[in-house]
């Protein structure tokens, strides 16, 4: 497959040129120094300014990233006509037209990847490796969606003669326009969230996460170079809070694609609909696991775990935050993962040396410190639990033992460096308190007994699992081979990204006969 799969760094490494990524990042993130200071306006076929305007800083100083606007509903409103005009030629261009200009657009964010990955350590503090792998995830979902529609012929079908005199087709359509409302967490999330529905031929209106607008507005730049035109997609910055319900339960949407938390996502569902259907594709998040049973390499499930837990400062919807661990292997586990985390550095995400960046920002280190507040009362800490004081958003990687079941830390997605680590007689146990969550996105399973994993497989309702995946544990799927996808309140679609099924999500059937 011609995908970044086998991420940048990994590449690097392996052709023994680590020193070489390490100087071409260093030199990016110089060069994204020219992106920081500016003001961005918004993109609605037109460059448009607001007079209210958004201030985005960074988590890890605090220092101000760039001025943007906060839309306003006349600019949505004239984003949202502009698309639905544009969108039937766009369609009508054709598929492989499509599929070309995204191959084009990954070619472009492939050439960019340093800088990019730079300008995130900047926007949402991810670490050089973390930051590359998300860029390459980002441009291997417009190769994957391309190569996946052509390898389809834009879903278009030869049904049949019901009578003698007809012929018949299925023809794959797209519905109009699409919202895409995106989180902080990913760029590749936006880059996916965007290219699904615009290369199946629908416009798209973009709303950036508030972290992450200047990648993203630079994204959208960069589809708009790559061929696409600037009247198919709108990039309108603002408050969710604020134009969020505005753009999803405008009339002439006619979908929505949502990557968040549950009650943001639930509430999207509502309102977006509240006066007329609509497809809405939403993944909320989870509280996922990674279960270790007495038959597992310790070594590996503890890096699994740490991987997994505080990769990203635990801020992927895909993190494990409770590590099931079988009783006979408990005390073992514990000794070697506290170790690990103990010495896991947390700091500038642009410094080689450094694990863990900061948190999204000062609403998460309120939060962090509030769990560790609930972590103390209800069990007891093993590793972490303070802030690290200074101008950005900077807490440790924080383990927790000892916590009953019905604590918050156990029942709520987080989305901070917190693992929970319980103990469990057997696998069994594991299964069923896996089973018991509302949440299903991944899970993950250490042991080296086939006959566990594949009980494991068949039982646990949880969309995306591993076994044994000692590189990221419950995380780091990657597109074409691992389709992402959540269970149960963790997704609604049932259908990843990344998938084979993912582009028809976009699409409606038209059922054309033609009688001679
Ligand atoms: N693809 C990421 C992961 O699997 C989440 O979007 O960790």
């Amino acid at each position: 497959m011609p995908f970044e799969n086998e991420v940048t760094y990994v590449k690097y490494v392996k052709n023994g040129k680590e020193k070489e990524f390490n100087e071409l990042y260093d030199k990016a993130c110089e060069e994204a120094k020219k992106y920081i200071g500016k003001e961005y306006k918004n993109i609605i076929g037109k460059e448009v300014e607001e007079s209210n305007k958004i201030k985005h800083t960074s988590p890890v100083d605090g220092k101000e990233i760039g001025i943007f606007q906060a839309g306003s509903q006349k600019y949505v409103d004239e984003a949202i006509s502009m698309l639905k005009k544009a969108q039937k030629s766009w369609f009508k261009s054709g598929y492989v037209n499509r599929a070309r200009v995204m191959l084009k657009a990954a070619d472009l964010m492939s050439r960019d990847k340093f800088l990019i990955s730079a300008l995130l350590a900047y926007e949402n503090g991810k670490n050089r490796t973390e930051a590359m792998a998300d860029v390459d995830e980002g441009i291997d979902f417009l190769r994957y969606y391309a190569l996946n529609l052509i390898e389809n012929q834009g879903f278009v079908r030869f049904t049949g003669k019901g009578y003698e005199n007809e012929e018949s087709m299925s023809y794959m359509k797209p519905y109009g326009v699409f919202a895409v409302i995106a989180p902080f967490n990913f760029y590749a999330i936006t880059a996916g969230m965007v290219a699904g529905p615009l290369i199946t031929g629908n416009s798209v209106l973009l709303k950036p996460s508030s972290d992450i607008p200047l990648t993203s507005y630079l994204y959208v730049k960069t589809l708009i170079e790559a061929g696409v035109p600037s009247e198919n997609i709108a990039f309108i910055s603002g408050k969710g809070s604020e134009i969020g319900p505005y753009i999803t339960a405008h009339k002439d949407i006619s979908g929505i694609l949502f990557t968040g938390s549950r009650d943001a996502g639930i509430s999207i569902f509502k309102n977006a609909t509240k006066d007329r259907p609509k497809v809405v594709i939403t993944e909320m998040g989870g509280k996922d696991t990674i279960t270790v049973t007495s038959k597992a390499d310790i070594n590996k499930a503890v890096n699994g775990v740490y991987r997994a837990a505080f990769g990203y400062s635990g801020q992927k919807c895909s993190a494990c935050s409770i590590a099931y661990v079988e009783e006979k292997v408990y005390d073992q586990f514990l000794t070697k993962i506290k170790e690990t985390t103990d010495k896991l550095i947390v700091g500038d995400p642009k410094k080689l040396e450094t694990y863990m960046g900061p948190v999204i920002n000062k609403e998460a280190v309120e939060k962090f410190k509030k769990y560790s507040e609930v972590a103390r009362k209800d069990g007891k800490i093993l590793s972490g639990g303070n802030v690290i004081e200074g101008p950005g958003n900077f807490v440790r990687p924080t383990i927790v033992t000892d916590l009953p079941k019905n604590s918050d830390i156990i029942r709520h997605e987080l989305f901070l460096p917190f693992l929970a680590i319980v103990k469990v007689k057997n696998l069994d146990e594991a299964i069923e308190r896996i089973n018991e969550s509302d949440y299903g996105l991944t899970g993950g399973i250490f042991t080296e007994d086939p006959s566990e994993i594949q009980k494991y497989f068949d039982e646990v309702e949880v969309g995306t699992i591993y076994a044994n995946r000692e590189r990221g544990g419950s995380t780091g799927a990657m597109v074409g081979s691992q389709p992402f996808v959540g269970w149960k309140l963790s997704g609604i679609s049932g259908k990843g990204t990344g998938s084979f099924y993912y582009l028809q999500q976009f699409l409606r059937e038209q059922s054309q006969t033609i009688a001679h």
